[in-house]
Formats: C-alpha cells, structure tokens, sequence
C-alpha cells in the first residue's frame, strides 16, 4: 500500500543537506518519492508500506548525519476530521475529497516551489518576501487582482547590483558564515567532502577545528606556492586562516604572513585559530581591508597566495594591480580561483551576476582572467592544475551553505556551468626591474 510519510529533521540546515537525505532515501527499496521542503525542515516520502517502514526512513536519517522524527500530529487528524464532517455534509464519498484535496495541494504546492526557485534566482532570499510575492502573484493568476495587490510586500527590486553592494555584501555573509559556523562545521556535505579533495588527509588532521570548519577554498595554493623559510607572505581573503596556518610550516620562525580578509568576524576566527594551532608565538598578522583597496605597502612580500577569493571581486584589476604592488621584484603569485572554462550565454551570466554570493556570480573565462594577470605586469604565468567541478561540486559553489548566504540559482541555468566552471591553479611573477 501507499503511504506518504512526512519526516521533520534535526540539523538540516541548508539544501545541499536536504538534497543529500533526499538521495539516501530515495536508495530505499519502496522509497518511490522523496520531496524535500527545506523552508520547513521537512522530508514528505512516498512508501511502498510491503517493502518500506518508517523505522528505516529513519534510520536512513540518521545514518547521513541527521535526526528524523515522523510527523503527522494533531493538525492533520484535526484537519481529517473536517473533510469527513464535509463529506458527510455535501454526500461527498470522504475518498473523492480527500483525493481531490491531494490534487490541490500537490499543484498548489509545484506552483509556490517554482515561484520560489524564480526568487532566489532573483535575489528576493527573504523568506517572507518571497512568499509575499508568490502569494500575490498566485492571487494575480487566479484573477483577484485587488487581493494580489494588498499580498504585494516586495521592497527589494531586481537589479544588477553596484560593486560597493557586491562587497558590503560578501563581508557581511562571509561574516554571518564564520560566526555560525565556526564552531558547528559547515552545514554543507558536498563542500565536506570536497576539502577532502583539496587538501591531503594528513594536512585537514593537522589543522584546528575552526580553520577545517570555515575552509572555503578551491585549492591548496600553499601545496605549489614553493614557500621558503623566512619569506613573507600574504594570504588575500584568507578567510578564517586555513592556508596561512598550512604555509607557516614551510614558512618558519623568521618569515612573516599576513592575512587579509574583508569580513572582521573572518578576522576574529583565523586569530583564534591561528592560537588553537599553537601559532601564537609567530610572526602572523591578520587585517581587515578590501582587496580592491589594499592599504599594504608597497613591495613588502615574496609570495602572495589566495584561495577562491578574487572571483568574488568585482574589480579584479585592482586586486591584481594590489598583488604586483605589494609582491617585491621576483616575488611569486599563487593562485586557486573559480572561472569559466568557455563564456556562457550572456543572459546568464546576467542572473549569475544579479546573485553575486554564489561564488560562479563573479566568474569570468579563464582567458580573460589570466590577461587580466598579465596586464596587472606579472609574467610566467603558468597554470599548474585545472579541476572542472562535477554537477554536485557546481551546486555547491553556488548555493552552499543555504539561501541564507547564497541566492538559489535556478537549476536550470546552473545546468548551462556543467562542465563550463572549474578552478584554476596558477604561478606567476612579478619581474625583477
Ligand atoms: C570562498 S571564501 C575563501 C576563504 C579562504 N581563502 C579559504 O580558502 O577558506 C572567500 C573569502 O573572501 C573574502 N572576500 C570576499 N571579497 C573580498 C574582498 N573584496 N576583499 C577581501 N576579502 C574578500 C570573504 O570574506 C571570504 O572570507
């Protein structure tokens, strides 16, 4: 028989958890629909109950890293209760109306997920604007223009946005994430597994927790940076201070590495790591200043690394003109960074760069992005690695942790980048005069 099970989960912050559950209980036999409403931390299953129980849903749950319980509570035997007094007023068979209520809340319920997915595509990310607006513009639909027009709430307009609004705008949600989820570890399982990729098991053991919590990166620029005992180094958009805290062994008592990082409370946690790692006695400082502005002096380093920040930026000139600036004659670049593989179709790129926080907002092709090194004055530049991200890595990178930091693109248009978006490594010079 048929069943829909409706699941409630603990700790399910962010949709790339949800989808994840979602693809382990599809993997159970009689599973044979899974929907997931991550507005309301819910899982609604659809069971074969010959060849699925809900103990195992459960335990699926638990065994991704979650908790379930089964809801079905008071609402919905109140709210059975009122079909059957209808039935039974209108001689209605209780079957028909149920059936037909299932109908309505189904259709009801595709139409408020796509109108939904149309807001995060387009920046209304605020849960109660985006219902506004979907309430309104079913209203609208339905013919009730007047009820559509008290339900309209929207402040927020949809516009390209300026590059200071890209920016308060980075520091402020980078900031948001540290706070929540330094301690905790990133919500994210796809970005979990991906660090795996990027840096070696030996050197994720070797970190403290917050740095491995709160790393964010698309590479390990240290792993091919060649850093040298007492070099100085700086770290651009270090985050909360995994790569300075992997460079300062190679870096040593002598050398020097600076961190920067437009997000204070990024600031605050790569101090604190930095401790956690028993760096404290080392010569490590840390400020926060936007790239595009960096107040450094000029040739004071050896090496300057960064880890999928630039892409962030809207003026990436400026930050390369920083890079070459600060770097001494003969110092090196190193770099790990999100770009695109081939341009993409430009109305795309015009939604992805309306959702600036997904880190594809601020992609541009690869060939672009290397000549913009090039102008900056570097020379050899030398791409050491490419990795093009598979569909799941793509999802991440532009909408991990959860809408809260990053508007939801339209699945759709995230299509359009599989295969198109990777990230790059690459060395560079400044040269000698
Ligand atoms: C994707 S995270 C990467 C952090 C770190 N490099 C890592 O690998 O974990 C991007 C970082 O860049 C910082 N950022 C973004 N725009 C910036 C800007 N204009 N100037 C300085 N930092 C910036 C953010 O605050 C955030 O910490």
């Amino acid at each position: 028989m048929k069943e829909e099970v409706t699941l409630k989960i603990e700790g399910m912050s962010s949709p790339c958890c949800a989808e994840e559950i979602k693809g382990d209980l599809l993997k159970i036999e009689g599973v044979k629909k899974a929907s997931t409403y991550f507005a309301d931390k819910i899982i609604k299953v659809e069971i074969d109950t010959e060849k699925a129980t809900k103990e195992q849903l459960i335990a699926a749950v638990k065994e991704a890293g979650y908790e379930a319980v089964v809801t079905e509570g008071k609402e919905k035997i109140k709210f059975e209760r009122q079909l059957k007094d209808l039935a039974e007023k209108y001689s209605i068979s209780f079957q028909v109306l149920q059936d037909h209520w299932n109908f309505v809340k189904e259709a009801s319920a595709t139409v408020f997920a796509d109108c939904c997915k149309w807001c995060h595509a387009h920046r209304i990310t605020e849960m109660a604007d985006a219902e506004a607006f979907c309430k309104s513009a079913i209203a609208e639909g339905m013919g009730e223009p007047e009820t559509a027009d008290q339900l309209f709430k929207i402040k927020k307009k949809v516009q390209a946005l300026t590059d200071k609004e890209i920016k308060e705008m980075e520091a402020e949600h980078y900031g948001t994430l540290a706070e929540k989820y330094a301690l905790k570890g990133n919500p994210c399982p796809i970005r979990r597994e991906f660090n795996k990729t990027i840096y070696t098991a030996k050197e994720l053991a070797s970190l403290p927790e917050i740095a491995r919590n709160l790393a964010l990166g698309c590479g390990n620029p240290v792993s091919f940076a060649d850093l040298k005992p007492e070099e100085v180094e700086v770290d651009l958009g270090c985050g909360a201070g995994i790569d300075v805290i992997l460079a300062a062994d190679k870096i040593r008592e002598k050398g020097k590495i600076i961190g920067v990082d437009i997000a204070p409370q990024m600031i605050e946690w790569a101090k604190k790591a930095v401790a956690q790692a028993n760096l404290g006695n080392r010569n490590i400082e840390f400020s926060v200043d936007d790239l595009e502005k960096l107040k450094l002096s000029d040739s004071i380093a050896d090496t300057v690394i960064s880890n999928c920040v630039i892409v962030l930026c809207p003026n990436k000139d400026l930050v390369y003109g920083n890079a070459f600036r600060i770097l001494k004659p003969g110092g090196r670049l190193a770099i790990s960074d999100v770009v695109l593989t081939e341009p993409i179709d430009p109305k795309i790129n015009e939604r992805f760069k309306s959702t600036w926080r997904g880190i594809l907002g601020g992609a541009i092709p690869e060939k672009d992005y290397l000549e913009i090194v090039k102008n900056a004055g570097f020379k050899d530049i030398e791409v050491v690695k490419r990795h093009i991200f598979t569909p799941e890595e793509v999802f991440m990178m532009s909408q991990c942790p959860g809408p809260e930091f990053v508007s939801a693109t339209d699945p759709e248009d995230l299509k359009v980048l599989e295969g198109k978006a990777a990230s790059v490594k690459f060395i560079a010079v400044k040269p000698q005069p």
